[in-house]
C-alpha cells in the first residue's frame, strides 16, 4: 500500500484512524493551487435570465424568497429609517460538508456575515468560516474579506461542530474590524481592514447573513453538500445604536440550473436556517 504525505500528515493530524483526514492550511492552498478565495456580490436571479435555454424563476411564487445564485440566507436590502448600518453578528455550529458525488472535485461553501454587497455593490465588509472538500479530505478556513479585495485566512483552526461567533463592525466607511470566536473554547481572532481603495468604502444599505457559493480563481466552487447552517443571535446594529434582527429582510436562495441548492426556514427574529437541497 502507498502512503502519500498528504494521507500521512492528515492521519498524524487526525490523531484516530476514525477521523475525517484533514489536511494542513499550507498544504490545503497548494492542493488548491493557491488561487485567491473570493466572496462576491449577490448574483440575483432576475426574471429575464435563462440558462441553457430555460427560463429561471425569479421568486417562488412567495413574495419574501428572491433566488440568486450565491447567495443563500437573508438580508436587509433596505437601509434602516435615519443612519447606516455598522454592525452584524451572528453565531453558528461548523457543518460537516460531504462531497455531492465522488469525483474528488473542490467543492466548498462558506457561512458569514457581511455589510453591504446586495443592493450597494462597491464594497463588503465580511467574515466567516469556508467547508471544503476535495478528494476525500474534509477543511476549514476562517477568514475575513473587504470585498473587492480577496479574502484573507484568519490563524484558527476550525472543526465540524465548532460553535462560531462572527461579527464585522465599521467604525467609518473606510476601516472596520472582523472578529471570529470560537465560542465553545472562548478563542478569538480579530482583525482590523480598510478599504481597498476609495471607491470600495462602506455604505451601509445592507446587512446580511449568508451561506456562499464562492469564487476560487475566477469560477464559483462547486456547492458542496452543507448540510445545514443555523444562524441564531442574527444581529445587526445602526450608527443610531438601533438593533435589528431578520425580519422584514428579503430571504434569498441559491438556484443553479434551474434547480434551488439552498433552502431558508425562518424561525424567529434572530434565527434561521439555510438547508442544503
Ligand atoms: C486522491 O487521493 C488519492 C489517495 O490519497 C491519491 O492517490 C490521488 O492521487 C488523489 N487524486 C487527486 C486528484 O488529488
Ligand atoms: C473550539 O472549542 C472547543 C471547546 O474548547 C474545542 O473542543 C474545539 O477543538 C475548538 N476548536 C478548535 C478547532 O480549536
Ligand atoms: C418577528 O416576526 C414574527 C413573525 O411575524 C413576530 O412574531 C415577532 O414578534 C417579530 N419580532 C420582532 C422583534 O419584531
Amino acid at each position: 500500500m502507498k502512503f502519500t504525505t498528504t494521507a500521512l500528515t492528515a492521519a498524524m493530524l487526525a490523531g484516530s484512524s476514525l477521523a475525517a483526514p484533514r489536511a494542513g492550511l499550507a498544504e490545503r492552498l497548494e492542493k488548491r493551487g493557491a488561487l485567491p478565495r473570493q466572496s462576491l456580490p449577490l448574483n440575483k436571479i432576475d426574471n429575464t435570465a435563462e440558462e441553457n435555454g430555460v427560463l429561471l424563476k425569479e421568486n417562488s411564487g412567495d413574495s419574501n424568497i428572491e433566488y440568486s445564485k450565491n447567495w443563500g440566507g437573508v438580508v436587509r436590502e433596505k437601509p434602516p429609517a435615519s443612519g447606516t448600518y455598522t454592525a452584524v453578528s451572528a453565531t453558528f455550529t461548523v457543518p460537516s460538508p460531504t462531497p455531492t458525488d465522488n469525483s474528488g472535485e473542490m467543492q466548498a461553501a462558506s457561512a458569514w456575515v457581511g455589510i453591504d454587497g446586495d443592493t450597494y455593490t462597491a464594497a463588503i465588509l465580511q467574515t466567516g468560516v469556508d467547508f471544503w472538500t476535495q478528494n476525500g479530505t474534509v477543511s476549514f478556513d476562517a477568514w475575513y474579506e473587504w470585498y473587492p479585495n480577496n479574502a484573507n485566512n484568519f490563524d484558527l483552526d476550525v472543526s465540524a461542530g465548532d460553535v462560531i461567533f462572527a461579527k464585522v463592525e465599521s467604525s467609518s466607511p473606510s476601516q472596520g474590524v472582523a472578529i471570529i470566536e470560537n465560542q465553545s473554547s472562548g478563542q478569538s481572532v480579530t482583525t482590523t481592514l480598510s478599504a481597498p481603495s476609495t471607491t470600495a468604502t462602506l455604505a451601509g444599505q445592507n446587512v446580511e447573513w449568508i451561506v456562499e457559493d464562492f469564487n476560487s480563481g475566477t469560477s464559483m466552487v462547486a456547492l458542496v453538500n452543507f448540510d445545514k447552517v443555523t444562524f441564531s443571535g442574527a444581529q445587526a446594529k445602526s450608527s443610531e445604536d438601533e438593533d435589528f434582527g431578520v425580519n422584514d429582510s428579503a430571504i434569498l436562495e441559491i438556484q443553479q440550473n434551474g434547480k434551488v441548492l439552498a433552502e431558508v426556514n425562518i424561525q424567529s427574529d434572530t434565527e434561521f436556517d439555510v438547508t442544503y437541497q
